[in-house]
């Protein structure tokens, strides 16, 4: 397929069907976990928005989807790390069981703060869903319940992640060439 992306990417670091075999994975461990319930999926955006879609398609079961967008101030140079909700859910939470789906687990601000807002809000359970997780980076204390792939401290992109709002739409999980955001 031509792409106008690849040129940028150092190597590929998860192909697309190792995508496709491991969210299958998940799927059918979610399934099992919540058989017979009706959890809530709630994406964060904008990372999470591929592996959500394919999730919750590898997930049969019945289930409310959401979505919540937040920002953080800080993150990139470990300061504040401060998060702003810019979309909040939209269904009352009081009682549901909510998993949560992250693209990338990192220094596990957004996901911290995630939860104790959830849990204050009423939740009944709330369980963490991340497609990469990279716990060389972590500055708070949170664990994924599942976690599709372990991944180094490198700059990842692809299959939602971005790099400057670019290549969130490469199909597989590639490593970004330094040399596109060195100097910038
Ligand atoms: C990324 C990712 C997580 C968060 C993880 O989002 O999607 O939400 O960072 O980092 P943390 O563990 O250090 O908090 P980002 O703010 O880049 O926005 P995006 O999802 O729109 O790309």
């Amino acid at each position: 397929m031509k792409s106008e992306l690849e040129k940028d990417i150092l190597k590929a670091l998860f192909t697309e069907e190792e995508l496709r075999d491991r969210v299958h994975e998940l799927g059918e461990a979610i399934y099992d976990r919540f058989r017979g319930k009706k959890p809530l999926f709630l994406g964060i955006l904008k990372g999470s928005f591929i592996f959500m879609a394919d999730l919750v398609r590898a997930c049969q079961l019945d289930c409310d989807i959401e979505f919540m967008s937040v920002s953080s101030y800080g993150a990139g140079t470990e300061s504040s790390g401060r998060i702003n909700i810019t979309h909040d859910i939209e269904q009352d939470v009081t009682g549901r069981d909510i998993v949560i789906v992250e693209d990338i687990l990192d220094s596990g601000r957004t996901l911290a703060f995630l939860v104790n807002y959830l849990k204050a809000k009423g939740a009944a359970s709330v369980i963490i869903v991340t497609l990469l997780d990279k716990p060389a980076r972590r500055v708070k204390s949170v664990e994924a319940d599942y976690a599709g792939f372990m991944v180094p401290d490198e700059f990842v992109v692809g299959y939602g992640l971005d790099y400057g709002q670019k290549y969130r739409n490469l199909p597989y999980i590639g490593v970004l060439k330094p040399e596109v955001y060195e100097g910038v």
